[in-house]
């Protein structure tokens, strides 16, 4: 049967008669599918098993109404997304076409807990320009910053009041063309962060928007006037236009009494969404990047670009997509109908003519949809940062639970073999949305020098861009925040209160403690201050973290050694062994391979590798290992001779 993506490009929409395997060989089905399973904790077999594969959608729809009251709208809703895609992804398997950025090592600062020069407690450009050379020392190739714009900073920085502004506390524009100086003039690059799904409610565009019906900023955004709902139906003024619900709890609407109107924020209540539906707003996005690039910066991190288009009409979320997504309305804007032709846009008007770098931030997005996001052919992002590697199945941000690397071996297996030779991915465990890998994997001690060597070593010998986070290379790990005013993050605080309507103070900052965003934001160790997550004005300081050495020097060693041998570049990948707690590797170019040999556990396990022809090159565990046992958390990188 031919369905989407055959050679003459005929489109056939898939309908309730077709089976779920049809639908899984979409891109969107495919991604959604494997998506909804990951969060409900079920492996992707439940899918590709005969018996389920070959179901009819109107059958499975049918038994999950009755057996688990899933409303029959959820498959609806599903076949509309899915038939949104008209194209197919390919998987190519011929040589990478080399990129500066394919080869660089980046590294994440969030300016505000980076280096504080000036000494008010908050980090800013001067200590990132006084902290240069020892970027350029550790190997790092490129930078990215977190926004340093404007910002009344309700969501620290990705709130923006001003796009051509540096925020005061940072500094001035001075003190960033002096910074971009300092990377240029060390061979390095610099990419800024692109937070273009929504301004801050003090933009100049929102306050003419919300000001002045006539103004033309009106309908940069999402502004729907009281007592009607987006449907055009009549409601109660009191009640926002439709279900959906903030990525920062409560409704995803914000009630502007005096104007009788209603605006949209998937985020905090202080970031409105803007409306890329609307051409004259692409045009101001568009001549801002522009503006940027023009400076020289080489590129963009495009904060949670997959949502900037939004279904026509803003309809009613799904329920059961609600309940089991946990936010109401996703599927209205995380992969929407006009997303491709949107990036599209920004790449041939703006990164394109200056030959500027993109990573794409989507949450949401599989691999499938990641490689119609970043296929080189299409002309629309260079890489995504996709998420699904960092929870294991059936867990969110918020549990406490135990990482299993099992996981993430399988995980990132997938995208090695999958995602294909002109796609290319961005490696990461850690940024400022999430706790410290090393912490989930483990909060024993005894581990933690272990598996932050084993986490670098799969970083810097896998097949992709790996991004450093602030502090990974100093061997940080998770906070013990004891008291919830030492955190600062909108979206914890909020979350705090939410659950306060149904948990005790001491199991909602349990929760708080293992998920909150803040673990990533607390002031780097580079003195022996008292810590805390940058502009906390808490008494209570937390426990102070020392910066250790010998990961540092363990991550410079690795960096250096990629950078000489581009086997660990753009070689093949091929799994060696994949056994429960293994992960061993082969990396070849031309007559050069590497294997990588991995204990993902916290017991010694025996080594599959015949060590006859192999020189040992690095290794977690130096002068501590034994040839025939892996220690716990044991890495080591061999040169086949
Ligand atoms: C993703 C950013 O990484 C996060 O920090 C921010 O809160 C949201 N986007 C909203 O901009």
């Amino acid at each position: 049967m031919k369905q989407k993506g055959s050679s003459d490009n005929t489109f056939i929409p898939l309908t309730m008669n077709n089976t779920v395997g049809d639908l899984y060989k979409t891109p969107v089905g495919h991604d959604t599918l494997l998506k909804v399973l990951l969060q409900i904790g079920i492996s992707e077999k439940a899918v590709t098993n005969p018996a389920v594969s070959s179901m009819k959608l109107s059958t499975v729809a049918k038994l999950a109404e009755k057996t688990a009251h899933i409303d029959p709208h959820f498959f609806e809703t599903l076949l509309f997304l899915i038939n949104m895609e008209h194209d197919t992804p390919t998987t190519e398997h011929g040589p990478v076409k080399p990129a500066w950025w394919k080869e660089a090592v980046f590294y994440q600062i969030y300016p505000r807990s980076f280096c504080d020069k000036n000494g008010d407690g908050m980090g800013d450009l001067e200590g990132i320009i006084s902290k240069l050379d020892y970027l350029k020392d550790l190997g790092v190739d490129a930078l990215w910053l977190s926004p340093i714009y404007d910002s009344p900073n309700d969501d620290n920085g990705y709130d923006i009041r001003d796009y051509r502004k540096i925020q005061e506390q940072f500094g001035t524009m001075e003190d960033f063309d002096r910074l971009l100086e300092g990377v240029h003039a060390r061979g390095m690059k610099l990419i800024m962060d692109l937070v273009v799904n929504h301004t801050s409610d003090e933009h100049e565009w929102f306050q003419k928007a919300l000001s002045d019906p006539d103004s033309p900023c009106r309908d940069y955004y999402f502004l729907v006037p009281e007592g009607q709902r987006t449907d055009g139906s009549p409601c109660d003024p009191e009640l926002p236009p439709n279900n959906w619900t903030s990525f920062f709890s409560g409704s995803a609407w914000n009630h502007y009494k005096e104007q009788g109107l209603w605006g949209l924020h998937l985020f905090s209540k202080k970031q409105m969404d803007l409306n890329w539906d609307n051409p004259a707003l692409r045009k101001e996005v568009i001549d801002m990047i522009r503006w940027w690039l023009e400076k020289g910066v080489d590129g963009f991190r495009m904060d949670v670009i997959n949502y900037i288009s939004k279904t026509p009409g803003l309809p009613e979320g799904n329920e059961a997509v609600g309940s089991l997504m946990n936010f109401t309305g996703v599927e209205h804007y995380y992969y929407g109908p006009h997303l491709h032709e949107y990036l599209h846009q920004i790449y041939t008007e703006a990164f394109e003519p200056y030959g500027a770098f993109s990573v794409g931030e989507t949450p949401g997005a599989g691999m499938e949809m990641s490689k119609l996001l970043t296929s080189e052919k299409r002309g629309e992002m260079n890489m995504v940062f996709s998420f699904d590697q960092l929870e294991t199945p059936g867990h969110i941000r918020y549990h406490d639970y135990k990482y299993d690397l099992n996981y993430y071996r399988d995980y990132i297996t997938d995208w090695m073999l999958n995602y294909g030779s002109d796609c290319w991915m961005s490696l990461f465990y850690n940024n400022h949305d999430n706790p410290r890998m090393v912490s989930k994997v483990s909060t024993n001690p005894a581990h933690r020098q272990a598996i932050e060597k084993l986490l670098a070593m799969m970083q810097f010998t896998l097949r992709g861009t790996p991004f450093v986070f602030q502090g990974d290379e100093m061997g940080l790990t998770n906070y013990d925040f004891t008291s919830i005013d030492q955190v600062q993050d909108v979206e914890a605080v909020n979350y705090y209160d939410e659950l306060l309507f149904s948990h005790t103070e001491a199991e909602a900052l349990g929760i708080i403690r293992a998920g909150t965003r803040d673990h990533a934001r607390v002031m780097l160790p580079w003195d022996d201050q008292p810590q805390a997550v940058a502009g906390s004005t808490s008494a209570k300081p937390l426990t102070h973290q020392e910066i250790d050495p010998e990961i540092t020097a363990f991550y410079r060693r690795l960096i250096r050694f990629r950078k000489r041998h581009h086997a660990l570049i753009y070689g093949d990948f091929q799994p060696l062994c994949l056994k429960k707690d293994h992960f061993t590797y082969r990396r070849t170019l031309g007559d050069e391979t590497y294997i990588i040999e991995c204990n993902l556990s916290d017991k010694p396990v025996k080594s599959y590798l015949d060590k006859q022809a192999l020189r040992l090159i690095i290794c977690t565990h130096r002068g501590k290992h034994s040839g025939k046992t892996l220690l716990p958390y044991e890495a080591r990188l061999f040169r086949l001779q």
